[in-house]
Order: structure tokens, then sequence, then C-alpha cells
């Protein structure tokens, strides 16, 4: 992404704060999470830092200052430090950083105590999320305190909090052009990893064997991590929402669910293919699979501008609970006609999670799913707009009960793409990931 765009969505957050009276943001980094002794697991950046920087240090925050006519964008950041970078790599230091990420100023992130009380003197409104960092609130704290104390000298301390995130929330919400490539991209990636578990896949293989074909894939495709933790799940595990052992040898006759995504260059992918082990769908198999298939392609006839949120949701929960009367999942006798049996939430027992989220430079991203300018439950949910990237994900998952026919019991199955919402509808960007029943098998047998 060029250093423009960064550029732009902090001026467009500036004018934000602005047009509510101006004020300070704040706005950190991840930290560094230990793994054991000194070991760190690897860093990953906080998604809303590096949506308005585009830097992957740790320790750093980016301060931005809306004060009428002056608006400032500064960045901290650790210092230049020759011997750490003999162990660790190149920083940036404060100086360089400023010039490559294009802020006014900068400083040494060990400045901070000493900065930020000049930097919060005489501003109204505090732009930040409290509650997500408890030290860094509390260093807060400390800091409006130091402010305070001066008050009898006329400067005063900001008086109100707005939560930055609900402002950046709506800005992550719509992709701009850049962040569709780099999506486009990671689902790319993750399409070629899936066609690839699929031709190595076959009974008597781990789970295992799956993940590590994934991740090969990923990573040798320019990928830097998974966008979260990869699911390889055959036979009954599939009917485990969050399946994450990975080690169970697959079975001639299994079906096997990979929910699997890799991140590039900090944007999530997140597909889910279900295929079968030996290469050919059974009848019970392919049956409850064309069911799921025929719910995605419902919800996905309602990607499109001006579609509810969750009109997708509405859509695949209807063919999915026509699929489990006509096949006995659901007894017809008892539960009646379709209406009843979704009014009753009959279909909950075979399809118990949501149709799918926001997707982005988090695999759930962030954005409010109902209107965003209206509060209380019972707002209704927003409306799609181009540039918002869902995924659809419905399932089935059939665990053994009475009265459940036992063709279908263990099989497990979901279906996820990734969508971008256009202004003439929609674009699927994991259309390459074979997905048909005639398309996977014949993708297996090569
Ligand atoms: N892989 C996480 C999800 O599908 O939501
Ligand atoms: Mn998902
Ligand atoms: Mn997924």
């Amino acid at each position: 992404m060029s250093m423009p765009s960064y550029l732009r969505r902090r001026q467009q957050l500036l004018a934000q704060m602005q047009a509510r009276g101006g004020g300070i943001a704040i706005i950190p980094t991840a930290y560094e999470m230990v793994r054991n002794s000194d070991n760190f697991f690897p860093f990953r950046h906080d998604s809303y830092f590096y949506y308005l920087s585009g830097f992957t240090e740790p320790e750093a925050l980016i301060v931005l200052i809306a004060n009428g006519h002056e608006q400032r964008s500064i960045l901290f950041c650790r210092e230049k430090n020759l011997e750490r970078e003999i162990w660790d790599g190149y920083r940036f230091g404060p100086a360089a950083a400023k010039a490559h990420f294009g802020f006014d100023a900068s400083f040494a992130i060990d400045a901070l105590d000493t900065e930020m009380p000049h930097l919060l003197a005489n501003t109204p409104t505090l732009f930040y999320s409290t509650g997500n960092d408890t030290q860094l609130d509390s260093r807060l704290h400390s800091w409006i305190e130091a402010v305070r104390v001066k008050s009898r000298s006329g400067i005063s301390a900001p008086d109100t909090t707005i939560d930055v995130r609900v402002l950046l929330n709506e800005m992550r919400l719509r992709k701009d052009a850049s962040e569709v490539a780099l999506m486009q991209k990671a689902a790319n990636i993750s399409g070629i990893a899936h066609t690839r578990a699929m031709q190595i896949a076959g009974t008597g293989r781990y789970e295992y064997e799956l993940e590590a074909e994934l991740h090969h894939e990923f990573r040798r495709q320019g990928s830097q991590a998974p966008a979260y933790g990869s699911i390889v799940a055959t036979g009954a595990n599939a009917c485990v929402l969050h399946y994450s052992s990975n080690n169970a040898l697959i079975k001639d006759g299994d079906l096997i669910l990979i929910d699997a995504g890799c991140e590039f260059d900090s944007y999530a992918s997140d597909i889910t293919r279900t295929f079968p082990a030996n290469g050919k769908f059974s009848s019970a198999q392919k049956t409850l699979y064309e069911i799921v298939l025929a719910s995605q392609q419902a919800a996905l006839d309602c990607a499109r501008p001006g579609s509810r949120y969750m009109d997708g949701h509405s859509a695949a929960v209807k063919v999915l609970t026509q699929g489990m009367l006509d096949t006995g999942l659901l007894d017809k006798n008892k539960l009646g006609n379709v209406e009843d049996a979704i009014s009753n939430l009959a279909f909950r027992q075979f399809y118990m999670h949501g149709t799918g989220h926001w997707l982005g430079l988090d695999v759930h991203d962030v954005g409010s799913y109902r209107e965003a300018d209206k509060v209380g439950d019972e707002r209704p949910y927003r409306q799609l707009e181009p540039g918002m990237v869902i995924t659809i994900e419905p399932g089935i998952y059939v665990r053994p009960a009475e009265g459940v026919p036992e063709e279908f019991w263990n099989i497990g199955i979901r279906i996820e793409d990734d969508i971008l919402i256009t202004p003439e509808g929609h674009l699927n960007l994991s259309r390459d990931t074979p997905k048909t029943v005639a398309e996977i098998e014949s993708v297996m047998k090569r």
C-alpha cells in the first residue's frame, strides 16, 4: 500500500476530529507477547495503528492533533539502537520513520511520559478507546493528572472522551482499491492452498499433513502468516466448530472440512471447503452438500448494495431448514412447515452459527452490524454498501442423536467465501477455489 493511503486516512480522521470540535487522538500498536522465558510470539501490529501508518515495528504509538487550523500527526517509536539491530534487525528510529511514513513530527517512545502532558494540554476532547489496554489507560490517567495540576495557570485538560475506534471502524468497513487488491491476493493464495490440500488429501494421511500443505503454500506465495488458526477436521471432527487439534487420521469415507485463510500484507482471507477424503462424495454427503451450497447461493443473491446485513443469513437459513425437513434431519410431522421450523429455531440443532462477518485487516473485522448512527438492540441491521467485504459461510453439522437418520451422522459441512460488495452486486474474491461437487471431484482426480 502506498504511503499516501495512510496519510489520507490520517487526514480523514483529523477532519472528523475537527468536525467534533478538535482534540487529540492516541492510537497505540500491539504489545510483544512473551511465549516463554525470553521467547516471544511472532509480533503482529495492531490493525488500527497499521491502518493509519503502515508502520510494523512494536513499541509505537500515533498521536493526531486537530486544533483549529493546526493539524499534526506524530509518531512515537523505538530509538535507533545499533547494538539491538545486530540481534533483532533494522529499526527505523524516529527521524527515518517520520520521513518514510510522512509524519509531521516524531519522538522516541521513551519520551512518552515527558511529551504527552504537553500534547494533551488545552485540547478539548480525547479521541481514545478506553478499556482495551489497561497499561496505557493508566499511563494516560497520569498524563492527564499532570495537565490538571496546571489548571491554575489556565491550562486545561481534555474534558470529553470519544472512542476513536468507533470512527475508525466506519472507515475500515469500506475498503479502498488498494485494500481490495490485497484482499484479492490473500484470497487467491488461500484458494491455491485449498486446491493443493484437496489434491494431496487421501485416506491414511493425518489432518496435520494437510495443515502443513496449506501453510507451505501460504508462505511460498508470499503470505506472512495464517489469518487465524487453521481448521483441518476429518469425519466427526468437522462437527466441532472451532476444532484446532488437527491430529486425527483421515479415514476412507470421511469428509474433510478445511477452514483456512492466509494473511497477505496484513489483510485476511477466510475460506472453508469440505471435500471427500477418497475423492468421491457418498450419496448422503452429496445430499447435504448440495443443500449447503444452495443455501450459500441464496445468501450470495442478497449480497448487493441496499440489502440488509442479516438478509443473507435469513435466506440461507430458509434453504437449510427446508433441506433439513426434506432429508428427515428435522421431523416434518412434528415441526410442520419451514416457517415454523425457523421461528422455533429448530434448525439450530444442525446450524448454530451466523452466516458470516466483516472481513479485512482482522478476520472478524471491525464495524457495527447494525445502523451505526442509532442505538439499542432494535436498530435495523445496516445496509450493505460498495467496498464492504463479508464472508458467507453456511453449514450443516450432524451430531448423532435419536431420531436423526443414521446415514447423516457425523457429517459436518461448511462452505465459506469472501465477498466484496460492488456497485453492481458483488465480487466473490475466493471464486477460484473449487466448490461444486463436480469441480471438487475433478480437482481431486488430477
Ligand atoms: N475462520 C473463522 C471464521 O470462519 O469465522
Ligand atoms: Mn469466517
Ligand atoms: Mn472461516
